[in-house]
């Protein structure tokens, strides 16, 4: 770990059988030159002693709420405080519950609810009680907060069962970790090309016909694979946003210029990711003059042509290994057109919304998405935007380390 060194990391360890391995997790985070303040629930301590960690982390171990030094200073929300990172782990099912609603009736659970920094969630249980519908809304309500949480992973369980439940790797959450402390470089030296915003089709000199995308998607996204360590091109139709910094921009109207914006750029593209909403057709002729009502009368036709599909050129043109991602939205379920997208277009990964959701809406600053790949579907929560882009280049970077 690199980014642990200097950090304040705060690791909130509650009661399962997994607490041995978080032993061996203060070890290697101390000696990557993070401070490590440990605090434990009651149950955590039968598991295996607070000495044991203070040995490692040379500090005391928290575990009563109010049992700190100075309670004037407000001792009970300091830590959450100062974290740079939180990591709950292992974290239990009665945990999660409790974190989910909100509680503060211990250290761990107040420190979670006090901090405003990253927080990582690495759950271990039992198969049945993961399964569980309470358990995954719990989990999916903390993942709508923003909180990290990592999958357990499939294997032998103290019950003796075989199942999802173990608690994720220390390698897992050390990349998590990593990721929180500044996000991962997970696609340094790559090349991203993102398109945003609608596309302007000229009528004439004054009109146009356009849609109602705001560019939020395309922006986050291009912002996310730069803190991701890309070099990242954004070809961006009109929109109202500042282009994210760090990032080179370029301005155009129509599907015909964003073709040759992308084409222009292709060669050295690793990922491209078309979350513009090009306009699907543009009037046949474009007036040079502005065109006048007298000349018109009281009803003035449209013409209008197909404009070139992108994503086709793109494919058609990419070099090999370049992944092309492409968006699908629909009023209502839009993941079956997606998978045909995916399928007919020859593409890497489809992201899918429904627009008639209004909490997903165009220009809403969330979006409720699914990602439809080979790999199948994998829906979402309703998510910040730039949650939903963050997500989307985790998986980029997945796809592009295998
Ligand atoms: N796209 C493209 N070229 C176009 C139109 C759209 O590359 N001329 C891309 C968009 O950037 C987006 C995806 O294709 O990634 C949207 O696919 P599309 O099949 O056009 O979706 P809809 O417009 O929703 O399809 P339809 O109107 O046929 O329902």
């Amino acid at each position: 770990m690199t980014r642990a060194a200097g950090r304040f990391v705060v690791l909130a360890v509650t009661g399962s059988i997994a607490v041995y391995k978080m032993v061996e997790l203060a070890r290697r985070l101390v000696q990557s030159g993070a401070t490590v303040q440990v605090v434990m629930t009651k149950s955590a301590a039968e598991f295996v002693t607070p000495l044991t960690f203070q040995a490692l982390t040379h500090r005391p171990v928290e575990i009563e709420m109010f049992s700190m030094q100075d309670e004037r200073a407000a001792g009970h929300v300091a830590m959450g405080r100062q974290a740079d990172v939180v990591v709950v782990a292992p974290a239990t099912a009665h945990v999660l519950a409790r974190l989910a609603h909100g509680f503060s009736d211990d250290l761990v659970a107040t420190t979670v609810l006090a901090t405003s920094a990253p927080v990582i969630v690495a759950p271990a249980m039992e198969t049945h009680m993961w399964q569980n519908a309470a358990t995954q809304a719990n989990v999916a309500a903390l993942r709508a907060r923003g909180v990290r949480v990592i999958d357990p992973e499939t294997g032998p369980l103290a019950s003796g069962d075989i199942g999802p439940g173990r608690l994720a790797t220390l390698e897992r959450i050390e990349a998590a970790i990593e990721d929180a402390l500044g996000g991962s470089e997970g696609l340094a030296g790559r090349s991203v090309v993102v398109t945003a915003g609608p596309t302007l089709e000229a009528i004439d000199p004054v009109r146009f016909i356009s849609n109602r995308s705001s560019g939020k998607m395309g922006y986050a996204i291009a912002a996310a694979a730069r803190d991701a360590g890309a070099d990242v091109i954004l070809i961006t139709g009109p929109t109202a946003l500042i282009p994210p910094a760090g990032v080179r921009t370029f301005a155009v109207e129509s599907a015909d210029d964003m073709k040759d914006a992308i084409l222009a750029q292709l060669p050295r593209a690793d990922v491209v990711i078309m979350a513009a909403a090009v306009a699907d057709y543009r009037p046949i002729e474009r007036a040079t003059k502005k065109m006048k009502k007298k000349d018109l009368g009281n009803e003035m036709r449209l013409r209008l042509v197909e404009n070139p599909d992108l994503l086709s050129a793109i494919v058609a043109t990419r070099r090999p290994g370049t992944i092309v991602i492409g968006f699908k939205a629909e009023t209502g379920d839009a993941t079956a057109e997606a998978g045909r997208m995916l399928r007919d277009k020859k593409l890497d990964l489809v992201v899918a919304n429904d627009v008639a959701d209004p909490r997903s809406a165009f220009g809403s600053d969330d979006d409720e998405v699914a990602f439809v790949s080979a790999d199948g579907i994998e829906r979402l929560p309703l998510l910040k935007k730039t949650e939903v882009a963050r997500r989307l280049v985790e998986k980029l970077t997945e796809r592009l380390a295998r």
